[in-house]
């Protein structure tokens, strides 16, 4: 997933769904030192787990849903969004909310690019964003697709 991003020049990037951080680790390995990183994260475990490991000034662990994400970002654009979000366990209403809001998140030149199991969510994406490109990659257990979307 993280292949698919480019990180050099990426001054805000946002993470949905930081779980156990190992995504969030991956991010944090290859942003610029002057970068910031906002994860948002529900449950209040995983944020309190990652706040230990990535006590870092220029990483926010954000224990809120990804659906206000415009409330943390203020206006500003990010370069990328990096989501695993379980988009089939999230309803309906909150889903859209998180699809509309990464949008006008994005910078135009930026990229939204999710870690998903269906290729349906595609269709979803679609309804958002401009260019969506699907690859599917065998290094994740279970395989995955890719998914990089750009308004
Ligand atoms: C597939 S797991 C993430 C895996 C994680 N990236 C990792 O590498 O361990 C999805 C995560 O999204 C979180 N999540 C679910 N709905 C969310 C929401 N609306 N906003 C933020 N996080 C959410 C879950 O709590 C869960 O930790």
């Amino acid at each position: 997933m993280l292949s698919y991003a480019d990180f050099k020049g990426a001054k805000l990037i946002v993470e949905l769904g930081g779980g156990d951080g190992s995504i969030t680790k991956g991010i944090i390995e290859r942003m610029d030192p002057d970068a910031t990183l906002l994860v948002f994260e529900i449950s209040k475990e995983f944020c309190d787990n990652m706040k230990l490991e990535f006590p870092q000034k220029n990483v926010k662990i954000i224990c809120d849903s990804a659906e206000n994400l415009d409330r943390y970002l203020r206006g500003k654009r990010a370069d990328l969004i990096l989501s695993s979000l379980p988009f089939s366990l999230i309803p309906k209403e909150s889903r859209q909310q998180i699809y509309a809001k990464s949008r006008s998140a994005v910078k135009h030149q930026g990229k939204f690019i999710q870690i998903c199991y269906s290729y349906l969510l595609r269709f979803q994406f679609a309804k958002h964003f401009k260019q969506i490109s699907t690859s599917f990659t065998l290094r994740n257990f279970p395989p995955a697709f890719i998914m990089v979307c750009q308004a």
